[in-house]
């Protein structure tokens, strides 16, 4: 069921129920954090492996202690410049936070989501949410309640709704080696972004986060219908011309192409737009009855980097 009621969100929440969450990256299913049946139950819905650690999401800076402990200067630095917002810190745990959020580990990941109904929401609560995105694992992920009740329907209390995420790919995760920030997944922020704001940022080898942040695991975010990541979408589209092709580009379509079906993410070429428009236009092409999806790789900076990941974990076989 999908309502904007925040009351019968937070009551379901107290009585240890999993809702549809609406944020300003993608829609989670959240739970409260320190009821582990509730918990247990968002990895069964999801299908998700144990050693897959939640995220929590806060609704106020102060919160952080709660939750985690010997926080780096840096860490406080870029919750001060970015929360709330799509920056998810990766912080040595407090012991209250259950060991099946951690996946065992002694590290916490936490964020201040920046939606108004989900920071209304925790004002509401007295415990944190977890809450991973809301589709089932190895799937695209949701950005509007429409998206989240096709996967699970009845299965949840209910779909909170938020409207359409703004923007529209998962939060930037940051963890921390001798107090000095590393990046573990390419997110809503830009790298350069927060560059800006701390200095120069290493990016994790797969031997820093496995299994630290399987997020990163190599398929991921991905449709049902067989996808490639392309640098030349006119050839690989005359190289599938037997095939129902669908396309989903930049910024516009070859006019050899322009009988195929198409999702344009930003007529102006603008990044930040493309990235609220990908898994939208991606869950439109996967029910297409298509044979084949030829994803336009996008300009490698800044929200580019982010969706180029995302689009190469949706193409790995
Ligand atoms: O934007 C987002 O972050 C969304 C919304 C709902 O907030 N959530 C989200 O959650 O993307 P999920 O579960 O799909 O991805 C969480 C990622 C996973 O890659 C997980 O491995 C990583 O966070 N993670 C969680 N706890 C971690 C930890 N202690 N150390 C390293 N990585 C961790
Ligand atoms: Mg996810």
């Amino acid at each position: 069921m999908i309502t904007t009621n925040i009351q019968d969100a937070c009551n379901a929440l107290r009585i240890g129920q999993v809702i549809g969450l609406p944020t300003e990256t993608v829609y989670g299913l959240a739970a409260d954090a320190y009821n582990i049946a509730a918990v247990e139950r968002i990895f069964d819905l999801k299908k998700r492996p144990r050693f897959n650690p939640l995220i929590l999401h806060i609704g106020a800076i102060e919160a952080l202690h709660e939750v985690a402990r010997n926080i780096p200067p840096l860490a406080l630095q870029l919750a001060d410049a970015f929360w709330p917002g799509p920056l998810t810190l990766v912080l040595p745990k407090q012991p209250r936070v259950p060991g099946i959020i951690t996946a065992n580990q002694q590290t916490v990941a936490v964020r201040m989501p920046a939606h108004r109904t989900a920071l209304q929401l925790l004002h509401m609560l007295n415990f944190p949410l977890a809450a991973p995105s809301a589709n089932p694992f190895g799937c695209i992920s949701p950005t509007t309640a429409q998206h989240v009740d096709r996967y699970f329907g009845d299965e949840l209390a209910l779909v909170l709704n938020g409207g359409a995420c703004r923007n529209g790919v998962e939060s930037t995760i940051i963890g921390f080696r001798n107090e000095q920030p590393v990046l573990y997944r390419h997110g809503a922020i830009a790298l350069e972004d927060l560059e800006q704001e701390v200095g120069p940022i290493d990016i994790a080898t797969n031997d820093d986060h496995t299994p630290a942040a399987p997020g990163m695991l190599s398929r991921h975010y991905a449709p049902r219908t067989r996808t490639i990541h392309s640098v030349d979408i006119a050839k690989d589209i005359a190289l599938n011309a037997d095939k129902k092709v669908g396309l989903l580009v930049f910024s516009q379509v070859p006019s050899m192409a322009g009988h195929l079906v198409y999702e344009i993410l930003s007529r102006d070429g603008i990044l930040a737009e493309s990235a609220a428009n990908l898994y939208a236009a991606m869950h439109r092409l996967d029910q297409q009855g298509l044979d084949l999806i030829i994803a336009e790789q996008l300009p490698n900076k800044g929200l580019g980097r982010t969706m180029n990941d995302r689009l190469r974990r949706a193409t790995q076989n």
